[in-house]
């Protein structure tokens, strides 16, 4: 497991220039999972906001900044995250497309949010602390000690493996949150209005409900549940233009459009009563759009 809290590591000894600068790695740090990345990606990463990434979104040379020394400070994170988690890659990506968001797993953008917590717990609640620890409980630059993926998760996808602290402290549940609720919310909402009849009207040779329809027979359905003794009566219109019986099977196939959506939401079949369809009066360019309706009364 990889230490608990994080120290921004000491800058390198170099009595002479003839030591290279090893920039943080080339050796084995167990903060990255004894892999020789560079061993505290956390203060780019996880005290400040640099970008977490390898793959470069526009082309060289138009402003990417991503290179093979960056990637290998994501790696070091990376590495960091699997451990302290004790899952590997996949569980967060897909190794077909690392950077693709969309082919990645839910628990790659869960810990999206884990990162960004981890950077603010850092920056509001441990830096501020600084100067309140004694020196000797800070780290080799001076600074506080600070929160990375194993201070919570040790090793562990989840917390403890997600188990409930609540049966051992009864006392968490008791946490309320204050909350002052605005002056309008305190007033009961209005019931909604009861409707007794509903007009639904429908599209030229078509029997399929439109949104409008549906929408007016779900709140005469409400005023049905409402009313255990009430019926619905359909009846349906067609134009006088046109073959009779034409009109009359599209009339008949437009009531049991509703009758139907009726019954979707719940209402008995003993509850609907089907009338014959009517010939409505055309206008006089002789077609009237309100001829394609159904008409449906609580009775
Ligand atoms: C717990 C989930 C998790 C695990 C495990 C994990 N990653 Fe990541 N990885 C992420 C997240 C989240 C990001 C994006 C971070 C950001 O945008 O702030 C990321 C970013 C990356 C990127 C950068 C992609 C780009 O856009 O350029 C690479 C590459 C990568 N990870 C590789 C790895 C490798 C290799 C491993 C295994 C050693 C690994 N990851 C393990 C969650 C994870
Ligand atoms: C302050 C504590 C804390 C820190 C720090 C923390 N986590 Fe978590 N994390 C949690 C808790 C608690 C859960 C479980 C939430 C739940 O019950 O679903 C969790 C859940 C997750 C999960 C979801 C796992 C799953 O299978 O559903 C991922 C992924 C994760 N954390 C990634 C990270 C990463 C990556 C970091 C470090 C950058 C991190 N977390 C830091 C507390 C923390």
């Amino acid at each position: 497991m990889p230490a608990e809290v994080w120290f921004t590591s000491a800058p390198q000894k170099q009595a002479t220039a003839l030591v290279g600068d090893r920039a943080g790695q080339n050796v084995a740090a167990g903060s990255v999972a004894w892999a020789s990345l560079p061993e505290d990606p956390f203060t780019p990463f996880l005290a400040s906001g640099n970008e977490i990434r390898v793959i470069g979104t526009t082309a060289l040379p138009s402003g990417n900044r991503q290179s093979t020394k960056q990637a290998e400070w994501t790696y070091g994170l990376m590495m960091h995250m699997s451990q302290s988690l004790g899952v590997n890659c996949t569980y967060c990506h897909n190794s077909r497309s690392f950077a693709q968001w969309d082919a990645s797993t839910p628990q790659r953008t869960t810990a999206w949010y884990g990162i960004r917590m981890a950077r603010d717990l850092n920056k509001a609640y441990m830096q501020p602390l600084t100067s309140v620890f004694p020196a000797s409980r800070n780290g080799p630059t001076g600074d506080v000690a600070k929160v990375n993926c194993a201070t919570c998760h040790q090793g562990a996808y989840k917390p403890l493996y997600g188990t409930s602290l609540l049966k051992a402290h009864p006392e968490l549940s008791g946490v309320k949150v204050a909350v002052t609720a605005p002056a309008a919310a305190a007033e009961p909402a209005a019931a909604p209005a009861s409707v007794d009849s509903a007009t639904v009207f429908f599209a030229v040779g078509s029997s399929a409900l439109t949104d409008d329809g549906s929408k007016s027979l779900a709140a005469l359905a409400e005023s049905l549940k409402a009313n255990a003794s009430a019926k619905a009566v359909i009846s349906g219109y067609h134009s006088a233009s046109g073959s009779l019986s034409q009109n009359q099977e599209l009339a008949k196939q437009r009531a049991f459009a509703v009758r139907d959506a009726l019954k979707a939401a719940g209402i008995g079949a003993d509850r609907v009563v089907l009338e014959k369809p009517q010939s409505a009066e055309a206008n006089l360019s002789g077609e009237d759009p309100k001829a394609r309706r159904v008409e449906v009364a609580l009775k």
